[in-house]
Order: C-alpha cells, then sequence, then structure tokens
C-alpha cells in the first residue's frame, strides 16, 4: 500500500498542481467458498487482500469529478455530476465511477461536489480478485467521507453492485461487500439476503495463498449472466424467490421438470451454500482436513456441474491437491471462473511445498507460468485526511 500510495501523491501533484487534502484505500478480496452463491440470496466466505487502490483526492469547488486513472498510462477523465450520468463510450475504467457517482447524486444530490481524485491500484486484473470492486468501494467510500454524507459500508458496496449492473455486469454483492467491510485476520461470512455479516477468526496457523493462473477471465460478458439466468429459472421453476430457499430434497422433486443444465447449475448453488456453512465452522475449530473436503468439493461442483473452470486452474488445483496429499488439499478456483486464480489454505510449513509444486508442473500444462502470493485477511475501505 504505501507504494501505490507514494505513486499516487507524486501523480496528483503533476496533474493538479497542489498537495491532495485525503487519502482512500479499498482492497480486492479472494474468495475461501461460496461462489455464484451471493446473487442467489445464499452464503460466501470471502476475506479482504493485501492488494487494493488508492485514491488521493482535493476538493475542486465544481460540480465536476476529474479523474486520473494512474494505472491506465495516466489516463484523465472529467464529468459532471448531474441527476444522469451517461457512460463513457469507451473508457470502461471510468464507467465504474461514473456509474458510483450517478448512484451517489441520486440519493444525495449536489451534497455531492467536485473532487480532483489520482487513481493507483496493485490489484492483478483480471484475476478474480475483484480490482473493480475495489475501485468502486474506494470512490464511494472517498465521496462519502469527503462530504460527510455517512453512507454505511453495505449501502457503499451495494452502489458498487449498481455501478456494475450500470456497466452491464449482473454482479452479486460478495466482493463490493468484502472490500468495503473485511477484517483484519478475519473471513467475513456474508449472508447475501439479509446482508448479515459473521466474521470468522483466520487461525494463526493456516496460511492463504493465492496462485494465479494468468489465464484472464474477463466477467463483463454473458457467460456471467447467462449462469445468473439459469439459477433464475431453477428458483421459478421450484416456486422460490431465489436458490437460497431451496434444498436437495425439492431440487430432487423437480428435476424431471427442468433440463440437465438447469438442474445441474442449481445443484452447485444449493450444495456450495451448504458447504459455506460447514466451512465457517472448520475454520472456526482449525479443522484443516474438513476444509480440504470442503473446498475441494467446491471446485468439482464449479467443474462439473457450474462448469465456471478452465484446465489450467483444474491443472493448478490437482498439482497442489498430489502436492499435499488429499486429506490436507483445501484448494479450489476462486471468483466468478473462467479463468483467474486458485485459493489455498495450508499450514506454513507446506507453503514451499505447495510453491514448488506449481513452479515445476504447471507451465507444461499451460505454457505460462503461474504467480504464487500468500496473504492475510485485511481491513476493508479506509479513509484518512492528509
Ligand atoms: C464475481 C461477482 C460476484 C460473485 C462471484 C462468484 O466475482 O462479482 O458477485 O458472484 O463472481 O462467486
Amino acid at each position: 500500500m504505501s507504494d501505490i500510495k507514494t505513486i499516487c501523491l507524486k501523480a496528483f501533484e503533476d496533474k493538479f498542481g497542489a498537495k491532495p487534502q485525503m487519502q482512500e484505500y479499498a482492497p480486492g478480496r479472494v474468495n475461501i467458498i461460496g461462489e455464484h452463491t451471493d446473487y442467489n440470496g445464499g452464503f460466501v466466505l470471502p476475506c479482504a487482500i493485501k492488494y487494493g487502490t488508492c485514491m488521493v483526492a482535493k476538493e475542486n469547488g465544481s460540480n465536476k469529478m476529474r479523474i486520473l486513472a494512474v494505472d491506465m498510462n495516466n489516463d484523465y477523465d472529467e464529468f459532471e455530476i448531474a441527476p444522469k450520468i451517461e457512460k463513457h463510450p469507451t473508457k470502461l475504467w471510468v464507467n465504474y465511477l461514473r456509474g458510483v457517482t450517478y448512484q451517489l447524486a441520486q440519493k444525495f444530490g449536489d451534497k455531492v461536489k467536485g473532487l480532483d481524485i489520482a487513481i493507483k491500484g496493485d490489484v492483478p486484473p483480471g484475476a478474480g480478485l475483484s480490482s473493480s470492486a475495489s475501485l468502486e468501494v474506494c470512490f464511494g467510500h472517498l465521496v462519502s467521507s469527503a462530504f460527510g454524507l455517512n453512507v454505511p459500508l453495505m449501502d457503499i458496496a451495494l452502489m458498487g453492485q449498481a455501478a456494475e449492473a450500470y456497466i452491464g455486469m449482473k454482479c452479486g454483492i460478495m466482493d463490493q461487500a468484502i472490500s468495503a467491510n473485511g477484517t483484519v485476520d478475519h473471513l467475513v461470512r456474508i449472508d447475501c439476503k439479509s446482508y448479515g455479516l459473521t466474521q470468522v477468526a483466520v487461525p494463526k496457523d493456516l496460511v492463504i495463498l493465492i496462485i494465479n493462473s494468468n489465464i484472464k477471465h474477463q466477467l463483463v460478458g454473458s457467460e456471467y449472466n447467462d449462469r445468473r439466468e439459469s439459477c433464475e429459472k431453477a428458483a421459478s421453476i421450484m416456486g422460490v424467490p431465489l436458490l437460497r430457499d431451496a434444498t436437495m430434497e425439492m431440487l430432487e422433486k423437480f428435476k424431471d421438470k427442468m433440463d440437465d443444465v438447469t438442474y445441474r447449475r442449481a445443484r452447485h448453488v444449493i450444495t456450495e451454500d451448504q458447504r459455506v456453512l460447514d466451512a465457517s465452522k472448520a475454520f472456526e475449530s482449525g479443522d484443516l482436513k474438513t476444509l480440504a473436503k470442503l473446498m475441494y468439493a467446491s471446485h468439482v461442483s464449479m467443474r462439473d456441474d457450474f462448469e465456471i473452470t478452465v484446465k489450467e486452474t483444474d491443472a493448478l488445483v490437482e498439482i497442489v491437491k498430489e502436492a499435499l496429499g488429499e486429506e490436507y488439499a483445501a484448494v479450489r478456483q476462486t471468483g466468478g471462473g473462467f479463468g483467474g486464480c486458485v485459493v489455498a489454505v495450508v499450514e506454513p510449513k507446506n507453503v514451499q511445498k505447495v510453491k514448488d509444486a506449481v513452479n515445476a508442473k504447471y507451465k507444461a500444462v499451460s505454457g505460462i507460468d503461474a504467480t504464487i502470493f500468500e496473504t492475510t485477511a485485511c481491513a476493508g475501505a479506509t479513509f484518512t485526511k492528509l
């Protein structure tokens, strides 16, 4: 974080010729278990990671947001804060911010004023670690804090989610919710129906490893929305508002009324919800063997029923499983899918074993190297006056 802040400060001064008055930071996330359950009203178990987005800012006395994106080759955009804010025709990065401003302006009108902002992040893009959610939450929390709007963290998350919908991605609430509500040394179980948050301590003797397949996932695409439609279809066939409200018994009862794909999509979500609840317990009691069973089962379910894994992430999971032995292989693909990262929860003594195995075997499958890093569970959005 200190590196991106330093770069941000310098870029701000170069562009706007003044010192910023405030700073905001919001992290990316890794999801330990509970995939594609959020928009079904179910449970997820993510934590905030050590990478995120930093913004430094200053009030500019106008009704314009003037924004410098250091990571986009110092690309710049400005737009008026108005009741209706159009999308930029080509700059995706700023549309996340236009989308959040639109939400804020609708709710708070002219209390939302102009800021000069420089942005820099270090969440690897396209890795399924929520670089866009961290951007939205960072910006929403910055504006709320700058103008004393006191928007509750979960409402900031909802505005980020709405910004994704504005761009065309009908995502759930997980990424924004954890970026806003991350808690040091804790996973946060999110009940995506009630928005209730439960902290689950990460045992001191377990390490969270993230292995990036370096196969980019692109979520603003049809596959994600297509999965969501299948889930909605299954819920409607069973006569429940959300798959969260269905059980495996109900699904079996309605099996004949749905096609095989819809059935398997629903089976993933219903069984995954239960795995999240069980995994929370396993974490609390430091039961790595149970966690391993649940995380691997989650991967298999994503691979065979939800069909969102790719051969490279499947290979990474098998490589880790082989290195640690089945009993201790708490490993699965994480995030929206179609590439991105694998997450593993391992004992410190096994970290090197996993790294060695991945370095030795992954390239033969994928033609490229994987990137591996450890993270602790980190804090959520944080505003600081400079
Ligand atoms: C993406 C979405 C989330 C969630 C995950 C899958 O990260 O933004 O809302 O649906 O995929 O669990």
